[in-house]
């Protein structure tokens, strides 16, 4: 898996109400297995906090990401942000346009004053922990939780420059 071929340029964009039909066919036809994400995804765009993204190569879009903004609580009220998010096209994936996409949320989160981000992949997910590995998140040891079908989650974060 390389960099994109040279030919077609990716560009990521904020998404728009207009988009939200699309994240939400997108996240519900690749994370079928996990549970209803059409339902989850609906909820996640109606939140405030929430800002999605899309990558579009050559005027087809090819995918989304979605990230949150999360306040911490205690003394430093620290803001942190989740990666609620991100799929690809099934064509469009192995071409470094997902790479883009998560370089783009992460600037979106340092935006709105995160120093780090943290997202839930499926355990089994052996594709998005090589994604994710390779884009420098780790394990958050003891933090284990489930999708609404069963499958065991990993919580990986990353500290933002
Ligand atoms: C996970 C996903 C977003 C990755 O996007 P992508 O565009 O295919 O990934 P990239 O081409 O940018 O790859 C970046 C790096 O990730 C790793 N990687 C990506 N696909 C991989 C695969 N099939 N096997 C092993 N490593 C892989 C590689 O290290 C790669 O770097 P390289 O190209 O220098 O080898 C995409 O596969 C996808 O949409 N999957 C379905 C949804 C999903 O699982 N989302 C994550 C959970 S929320």
């Amino acid at each position: 898996m390389g960099a994109l071929d040279g030919a077609t340029a990716v560009r990521c964009r904020a998404a728009s109400a207009l988009d939200r039909t699309y994240m939400v066919e997108l996240a519900g036809r690749t994370f079928v297995d996990l549970g209803d994400y059409r339902s989850i995804i609906e909820h996640w765009l109606d939140a405030p906090r929430v800002r999605g993204l899309l990558a579009v190569e050559g005027g087809v879009t090819q995918g989304f990401a979605l990230v949150a903004r999360h306040r911490g609580v205690g003394f430093f009220r620290s803001v942190r942000a989740e990666l609620v998010a991100i799929a690809l096209e099934p064509d469009a994936r192995g071409r470094g346009i997902g790479a883009q996409l998560l370089r783009a949320a992460e600037r979106e989160a340092v935006d709105f004053g995160a120093g780090e981000m943290w997202l839930h992949t499926a355990d089994e997910n052996r594709v998005a922990r090589a994604f994710f590995a390779a884009a420098g998140y780790r394990p958050k040891l003891g933090r284990q939780t489930s999708y609404p079908n069963g499958q065991s989650a990993i919580e990986l974060r990353r500290e933002l420059p």
